[in-house]
């Protein structure tokens, strides 16, 4: 054989070797975060949202309910890190933490911790704290510049310029009760710009009207069905920001899950007003979904329906010198019920169940006939489709046709997936389609991955599979959170089941021309199906898993790539190292 031909084969064995090395999660530390009174409890809202610092190795967990921030020390082992304190907001004067963020600016002066906070009963507008960082896990939490007031009231997000010369901080706008009255604050992007010395800066990204209506975004709202709240509701007021991720460009990225949309702003360009994107809808003609709890188990079928992607939460990375966006989508139904004594001050819901949907629906003639039939009478089946959401906005956008008062097409919640976005021009270039929920009928699925199916957390006292294919008719795996990592030249996206926990893994390389191409490595999930929640948490052990994940991080450090899972329910923060085999 020639010297050629010796590196051919080679060169032929290397490129099979890497296509066949397969992603492993392999479970690590498991830490049970403590109230601030020092206590171990079940679902005692302490721990929400995550950052990490590269530098120190602190891992910064806010808890909302208890109002508390763990500091856990990776500085000996980040597959086996120690949980170091919990420092107790006040809830007076500081409030209640929604997200944290670290960043390192590369300059001494441009180094922070930020804290948002809501007030509580959301009495004032909300506010974000900047902190020193750490050095040790016993340092004080020391402020480092004034308090700085946001325009919203709810800042369930923030993220980073690369630099830390700004912070953009999103809130949702969500209606609540202030003495007595109904309060619907607008949405609200805020910037936020730490001078030299104690001051920030703000300034308010403005929503332009027009430009949300000819993206096409989605209003969901325009008013209550009933109530004694009576005003209209604009476009603008209707977007409900939840989620913001910056690029390494510093273009930020704010998610309006229940508006199906995103809004893509440049940082470095304030001039240029913030560009609105549909996410549009799924074809489940194509997939395979379980609509029901009533079918007898996993039974997955395709639809002739459309559902609503609905990123929640999302990634921006590069890869192939390319910037995208990978997005969780789940579903966010609009459904309001407020009260204030025995006054009804609104009363809303975007959605009705299939059997009451036909009652007062029908289909247009855009709509085939025979699928017209066959859609009715699946919806009249609680076995089918009959307890599944659907959409009854009288809304071109959501398939309402006013000339024929009918729908054109059928609308559901969610894209139970995620997405990988091209961030150039917002562009789907792949969407996980049913895997999340076809993996559980497939022969990788163990027994006690099957007993947990679409179930989700209803009571302590409750089993982990008490609820098995419960949320076959809302969420199905219920894609929460997502994050990413690059080992070796192949980019891992992890991403989060938001009801019984545990992780999606998928891999993504680049075919012959260039293109991404997504492979789906495993699912994993710790926990114990035949346990009630109460009982698997007092044990020693992972057996209460990961309920109601909110948050996924992944650190990487000297060669080594750890995923971190936030569990809300259970107050858990769950390591996982990530290796190629
Ligand atoms: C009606 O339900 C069956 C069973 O789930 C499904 O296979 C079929 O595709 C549905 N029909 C339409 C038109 O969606
Ligand atoms: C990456 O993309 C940029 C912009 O399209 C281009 O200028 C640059 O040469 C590319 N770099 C590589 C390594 O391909
Ligand atoms: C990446 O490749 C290097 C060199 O082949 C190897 O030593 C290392 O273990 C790999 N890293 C992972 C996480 O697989």
């Amino acid at each position: 054989m020639s010297v050629t031909g010796v590196l051919q084969v080679w060169v032929a064995a290397l490129l099979v070797h890497l296509a066949a090395s397969k992603v492993v999660l392999r479970p690590e530390g498991f830490l049970k975060l403590p109230t601030y009174v020092g206590t171990t409890t079940f679902n005692a809202g302490v721990a929400n949202k995550a950052a990490y610092d590269s530098v120190t190795n602190l891992l910064y967990v806010v808890g909302h309910d208890n109002d508390v921030m763990q500091i856990i020390n990776m500085k000996d082992s980040l597959t086996n890190p120690v949980h170091a304190r919990s420092i107790r907001f006040d809830p007076l004067n500081q409030g209640f933490p929604n997200d944290v963020k670290v960043c390192r600016g590369g300059l001494p002066t441009l180094e922070f911790l930020a804290i948002s906070f809501e007030t509580k009963n959301n009495l004032e507008q909300a506010h974000v704290h900047l902190y020193q960082l750490l050095e040790q896990p016993g340092d004080a939490l020391v402020r480092l510049k004034t308090v700085a007031t946001v325009e919203g009231y709810d800042p369930n997000s923030i993220a980073w310029h690369k630099d830390c010369t700004e912070l953009v901080v999103v809130s949702q706008g969500t209606m609540h009760v202030l003495n007595g009255e109904l309060v619907d604050p607008k949405p609200s992007v805020d910037v936020l710009i730490p001078r030299l010395g104690l001051n920030v800066d703000r300034r308010t990204v403005p929503f332009s009207e027009t430009a949300i209506t000819s993206a096409r975004v989605r209003q969901v709202m325009t008013k209550c069905d009933t109530g004694s709240y009576t005003q209209l509701i604009s476009h603008v007021e209707d977007l409900e920001p939840n989620f913001v991720v910056v690029d390494d460009d510093n273009i930020a990225y704010v998610l309006m899950q229940s508006n199906n949309a995103i809004g893509r702003m440049d940082l470095q360009d304030p001039l240029t007003p913030m560009s609105y994107h549909n996410m549009g809808r799924k074809d489940w003609s194509q997939y395979k979904m379980d609509t029901s709890y009533e079918d007898g188990g996993i039974n997955q079928n395709p639809h002739s329906m459309t559902s609503l992607y609905q990123p929640a939460h999302a990634v921006a990375f590069k890869f192939a010198n390319k910037t995208w966006l990978a997005t969780a989508d789940t579903a966010n139904i609009r459904r309001h019920n407020i009260r204030s004594g025995s006054t009804t001050l609104c009363n809303f819901d975007e959605s009705v169940v299939g059997a009451t949907w036909t009652r007062s629906n029908t289909f247009s003639s855009f709509m085939d006939a025979n699928t017209a039939a066959q859609l009715k009478t699946n919806m009249s089946s609680n076995a089918i489709t009959g307890r599944l959401p659907f959409c009854q906005l009288k809304t071109f956008q959501d398939g309402y046709n006013p000339l024929q008062l009918s729908y054109s097409y059928l609308t559901t919640y969610g894209g139970r997936g995620w997405s990988l976005i091209d961030a150039s021009d917002m562009s789907r270039v792949y969407d996980s389609g049913d895997i999340m929920e076809t993996y559980f009928a497939s022969s990788a699925a163990t027994d006690s991955d099957k007993a947990v199916y679409n179930s989700y957390y209803q009571a302590p006292q409750s089993a982990q599979s008490q609820y098995v294919d419960r949320t076959s008719i809302n969420t199905g795996p219920n894609p929460t959170a997502i994050a990413t990592g690059n080992i070796n030249g192949t980019q891992v996206v992890v991403v989060a089941n938001g009801n019984i926990g545990g992780l999606y893994t998928f891999s993504i390389t680049l075919d012959g021309s260039g293109a991404p191409q997504v492979g789906f490595e495993g699912f994993i999930r710790r926990g114990s199906p035949g346990l009630t929640w109460a009982n698997a948490y007092v044990r020693s052990d992972d057996a209460v898993g990961e309920p109601g994940i909110e948050d996924l991080l992944w650190i990487e450090d000297e060669g080594q790539h750890v995923v971190v899972a936030i569990s809300k329910i259970a107050g858990v923060a769950s390591f996982y190292e990530v290796q190629l085999q």
